[in-house]
């Protein structure tokens, strides 16, 4: 009897070292990909050598030159500043002018509880506005735009609303009153911003085709880009030649407009349809956003306090729902807007000889090579060895018994030393807001999507995991059906 005791001591004192060892990854994990090669750009998605990338601290190879994080995180980023003529912390090799550049980004998104609350209600108010008039811009382009714009938007039809578009200009507007607060006109024409989000949408598309192409770059550049140049300056008449606007509003409106369109799709057509609370719980932030509002888990109906899921997947919620932070989290888990984060890596070329003992030697021979390396922030999140079977599918509930290994490889704001600013409340709580805003200007149930193309329909359908690409949704419309 005591030795099957013993036995069974044993055994479980072995599963349980065998998964701590697991855990600290001292044991080979279930086979993933960890470095895959795309565009001939080398990918890496092994969280802990994602963090080494990013810090600029390790490469893969031998003798990697060490570049400091400005000059490794400029080369990628050169294309930008051929399209937008940008010149910010990201696209800059000077460790001064970056660090000015963060604090003053820093300080721009600190806004203040009064501050958040007439930002929600004008978010609110904008929405609703913009959905029961209908959003077709040739009727904005009369009733609000004297001037006739350089080209007309490429989508618009008059009783379905383009959901990308509806997005962006709330994006925009949202940031406008924000980061750029000031800056802009007092009252942006909704036509300009919808103009402007259209021209930085596919200047951004097109500089990453030409660029992975190994095209010529120059044949899109800023000083040849008339539309967006003309609604640039419609919008902010007051800046200088040496303020471009889209220094701030890049990093800024760029990553937002993305993560909210797909928490939006998610939350009002795909799995947020079996839980309608989620929406509820973001409408609510959306009209009061404070800090208990956006953390505090709400008290789970006793019947639903153990539930399976359609998968069969059976969740412990400890009685308790997720907070509305949960939902952006999960959002930026599943929708990450910055994909990969790029760096540089520079290479002495080396010889190798072979000194007395047959030891090896390696010698400089005053060549330098170097290549772009990516830390695969979506691959990190999508892992299903960290993140489980259902790692593809949108639970915010996962956010409430998160483990070390998915903290460690959930990196939608970067990492250590270069994270961004946003990070900690303005970048999560906005997406909140727009996505709280746009949910109750859709309050009813009467809304269907639709798209002339049958593939964004039939994604939609299977219910998997939506599609990433820029210009994924820019022909998906929503109507009352
Ligand atoms: C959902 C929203 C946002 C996401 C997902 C996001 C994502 C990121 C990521 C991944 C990085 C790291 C880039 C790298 O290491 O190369 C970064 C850095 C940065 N972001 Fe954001 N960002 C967001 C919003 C914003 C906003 C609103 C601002 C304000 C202007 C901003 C300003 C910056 C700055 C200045 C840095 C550089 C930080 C440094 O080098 O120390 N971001 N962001």
């Amino acid at each position: 009897m005591s030795n099957a005791i013993y036995l069974i001591v044993f055994i479980a004192t072995t599963v349980l070292i065998s998964y701590h060892l697991w855990h600290s990854r001292l044991l080979p994990r279930a086979a993933q990909p960890e470095i895959s090669v795309g565009f001939g750009i080398e990918h890496i998605s092994d969280p802990i050598l994602c963090h080494q990338l990013i810090e600029c601290k390790q490469a893969r190879g031998s003798k990697p030159k060490r570049l400091s994080i400005q000059k490794a995180r400029a080369p990628p980023n050169q294309r930008l500043r051929n399209v937008f003529n940008i010149d910010n912390g990201f696209t800059s090799t000077d460790p001064i002018f970056v660090d000015k550049f963060v604090r003053e980004a820093s300080q721009r998104i600190k806004l203040g509880s009064l501050e958040w609350l007439k930002l929600g209600l004008m978010l609110l108010h904008t929405s609703r506005q913009w959905i029961s008039v209908g959003f077709n811009t040739d009727s904005w382009k009369s009733r609000q735009c004297n001037s006739v714009p350089p080209s007309p938007p490429a989508s618009h039809c008059s009783d379905k609303l383009d959901i990308t578009s509806l997005v962006q200009v709330l994006t925009l507007k949202a940031t406008l009153a924000t980061v750029l607060k000031g800056e802009a006109e007092n009252c942006p024409k909704d036509f300009e911003m919808l103009h402007l989000a259209q021209q930085i949408n596919r200047g951004w598309i097109q500089s990453k085709i030409n660029t992975w192409a190994g095209d010529d770059i120059r044949g899109i550049d800023f000083q040849h880009n008339d539309p967006l140049r003309t609604t640039l300056n419609a919008l902010f008449p007051q800046a200088g030649p040496e303020q471009n606007p889209l220094n701030l509003l890049l990093p800024s409106f760029e990553t937002m407009w993305r993560v909210v369109l797909r928490a939006l799709l998610e939350l009002k057509f795909q799995s947020g349809r079996d839980h309608p609370e989620w929406g509820k719980a973001i409408e609510t932030f959306c009209r009061d956003p404070t800090k208990a509002k956006f953390e505090k888990r709400p008290t789970l109906r006793e019947d639903l306090s153990t539930t399976a899921d359609a998968k069969g997947d059976v969740q412990s919620n400890r009685g308790v729902e997720p907070s509305v932070k949960d939902i952006v989290m999960e959002a930026l888990r599943l929708y990450p807007p910055t994909r990969r984060i790029y760096r540089a890596y520079e290479w002495e070329d080396t010889t190798a000889k072979y000194g007395p003992g047959n030891l090896r030697e390696v010698e400089a021979v005053g060549r330098t090579s170097s290549k772009i390396i990516a830390a695969d922030i979506e691959a990190c999140h999508l892992r299903s060895d960290i993140w489980g079977p259902g790692a593809a599918r949108f639970d915010p509930s996962r956010w409430m018994n998160i483990t070390p290994d998915q903290k460690s490889a959930f990196m939608p704001f970067g990492y250590g030393v270069c994270e961004c600013p946003a990070k900690a409340v303005f970048g999560p709580w906005m997406i909140a807001i727009l996505v709280g805003a746009l949910l109750s200007a859709l309050d009813d149930d009467g809304w269907t999507l639709w798209c002339a193309d049958d593939r964004v329909m039939r994604c939609l359908a299977s219910e998997e995991r939506l599609m990433m690409g820029r210009d994924a949704y820019d022909e998906l419309k929503i109507f009352r059906s």
